[in-house]
C-alpha cells in the first residue's frame, strides 16, 4: 500500500540557488494545459482560488482509493494510517506558520470560520457594552461581519482604521484608534481587492503595548508570503487551503495555546469531547475541542501536500517570483490608456484591481474571458474599500507563482481589445 503520511513533491523541489523556474513549475499544475474558448488558458483569479499541484490532486485520489477511513476512532489499520496523515498534515501546517507546536493548529473550513471562532469563542464571552473591536477599512467581508454580529450581541462597538489614497493603513490612525476600550484587533495581512501587505509587525506590536490580542486574516498572505507566527508574535493567524494550492473545505485557525486553551468550544458535536453523560461533559484538549464532527480529512490531508509543495519551492522564492511579475504588469497595465490601478501601496504583492474609464468592470471581466483570460469582477467581497476609492467594482487580475510575462502581455492585449469594443 501506497503511504499518505510524507505527502511532499518531490518533482518540485529545486535548488535555491537555482533561479526559479516558472516552465518547470507550470509543468505541475494539469489544468494550465486546458483551453478556455479555444484559447490558451490564462488563469489570473488566484486570489479567489488557486489551482491545485498534481501532488495534492494525486494525494487526494490516494487517499480516497486506499486510505479512506474516519480518524482518532478506530484501531484499524486504515484509520491508524489516516489518522497520522492527517495529524502529519496538522504538524506539516504548525512548521509552515512556525507555530510554537501542532497543537497550536486548528483544523476548519475556512478563514471565515476561523474568524467566526474567534470572535465568538475568544472575544463575545470577554466583550462589554462600550467595548471596542479594531479592524481596517479594506478587511474582506469575512474579518467585517463576524465582528459586526458580535458586537450587535455584546453591546461592543466597531472600529474601522482609515486607509490612504494608495491603499495603505493609516498607521497614525490606528495608534490613535487604540484607546482604553479597545478589547481586540482583526487585521488583513494581505488586502485581497488591493494586494496591499499591511505592516503587520508594527500592528501587532503597537497592540501588544496595550494588551490587546491581535487576529491576523492570512488568506491572501500565506500562499504568497513567508509568515512566521512567532516572529509576528499574533495572537491569532488564519488562512484557507484553496488559496495556498490545496483542497476547498479546509482552512486553519493559529492560536497561541493558553488562549485557545481559555476558550470555550465553538461547536459540541464528536471528536470535541472526552467524556460525555448528561450531567456533565469533559471536553477535549486542544486543538480537538475545536474541531467538532468529522473533519475534512482528505481536505487536511491534501493541505499538508500543498504545504510540501510550496516549502519544497520555498516561500521567498515565491515572493520574489510574484514581486518581479506584479511589477512587470503594474507597469503594462498601468500603460493602457483609460486604465486606472486602484491600490497602489509601496507594499504589494501579486493583486491588480483596476477599472477602465467608460466600461463596466463587468465588460472587461466578458471580453477577456473570451479570450480565454480568467480574472475576477465586482467587490470582491471588500465592499467597504471598494466605496471608499469611489467605485461599485474593479476588475482584478491576482497572480500566482505559475503566471507568466506572456500572459501579462495576453491581459494587456484583451484590455486594449476591451477598449476598442467600446471606442
Ligand atoms: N475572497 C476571495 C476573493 O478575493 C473569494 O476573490
Amino acid at each position: 500500500m501506497t503511504t499518505i503520511g510524507h505527502p511532499i513533491a518531490e518533482t518540485v523541489r529545486q535548488d535555491p540557488a537555482i533561479p526559479f523556474d516558472v516552465e518547470r513549475v507550470r509543468q505541475d499544475f494539469p489544468i494550465l494545459r486546458e483551453r478556455a474558448h479555444g484559447k490558451p488558458l490564462v488563469y489570473l483569479d488566484n486570489a479567489a482560488t488557486s489551482q491545485k499541484p498534481q501532488v495534492v490532486i494525486d494525494t487526494l485520489t490516494r487517499y480516497y482509493r486506499a486510505e479512506n477511513a474516519n480518524i482518532h476512532r478506530g484501531i484499524h489499520y486504515l484509520s491508524e494510517r489516516a489518522t497520522e496523515a492527517y495529524e502529519g498534515a496538522r504538524a506539516a501546517v504548525a512548521r509552515f506558520l512556525n507555530a510554537a507546536e501542532p497543537r497550536e493548529i486548528v483544523f476548519v473550513r475556512s478563514t471565515t470560520e476561523a474568524v467566526n471562532l474567534v470572535a465568538q469563542s475568544y472575544a463575545r464571552p470577554r466583550l462589554q457594552p462600550g467595548d471596542e473591536v479594531v479592524i481596517s477599512a479594506m478587511e474582506h467581508h469575512s474579518n467585517i461581519v463576524p465582528w459586526q454580529i458580535v458586537c450587535e450581541q455584546t453591546g461592543a462597538v466597531l472600529r474601522v482604521v482609515p486607509i490612504n489614497d494608495a491603499g495603505e493603513l493609516v498607521l497614525e490612525e490606528y495608534e490613535r484608534l487604540l484607546g482604553p476600550r479597545t478589547r481586540f484587533v482583526a487585521m488583513v495581512h494581505v488586502s485581497n481587492a488591493l494586494g496591499t501587505i499591511t505592516p503587520v509587525r508594527r500592528i501587532v506590536e503597537l497592540a501588544h503595548g496595550r494588551g490587546v490580542p491581535v487576529l491576523l486574516d492570512g488568506a491572501q498572505a500565506a500562499p504568497r508570503l513567508p509568515v512566521d507566527v512567532r516572529a509576528l508574535d499574533c495572537d491569532f493567524y488564519a488562512f484557507s487551503g484553496h488559496k495556498a494550492y490545496g483542497p476547498t473545505g479546509i482552512g486553519v485557525l493559529y492560536g497561541k495555546a493558553p488562549l485557545l486553551e481559555a476558550m470555550p468550544p465553538y461547536q459540541g458535536g464528536g471528536d470535541m469531547i472526552l467524556s460525555v453523560s448528561f450531567e456533565k461533559t469533559l471536553y477535549n484538549v486542544i486543538p480537538f475541542k475545536f474541531e467538532a464532527g468529522t473533519p475534512h480529512i482528505a481536505g487536511g490531508i491534501g493541505l499538508g501536500a500543498a504545504i510540501g509543495y510550496l516549502t519544497g519551492i520555498g516561500l521567498e522564492r515565491i515572493a520574489a517570483y510574484e514581486h518581479g511579475l506584479l511589477a512587470y504588469a503594474t507597469e503594462r497595465v498601468g500603460a493602457v490608456p483609460g486604465i486606472r490601478l486602484i491600490g497602489t501601496a509601496k507594499e504589494k504583492t501579486g493583486i491588480l484591481s483596476f477599472v477602465v474609464k467608460g466600461v463596466h468592470a463587468h465588460d472587461v471581466g466578458t471580453i477577456l474571458d473570451q479570450e480565454g483570460i480568467a480574472i475576477r469582477t465586482g467587490h470582491h467581497c471588500a465592499q467597504p474599500v471598494l466605496q471608499r476609492f469611489g467605485v461599485p467594482a474593479t476588475a482584478r487580475a491576482s497572480l500566482a507563482f505559475y503566471n507568466t510575462r506572456a500572459e501579462i502581455d495576453a491581459l494587456v492585449a484583451g484590455l486594449h481589445k476591451v477598449r476598442e469594443t467600446f471606442a
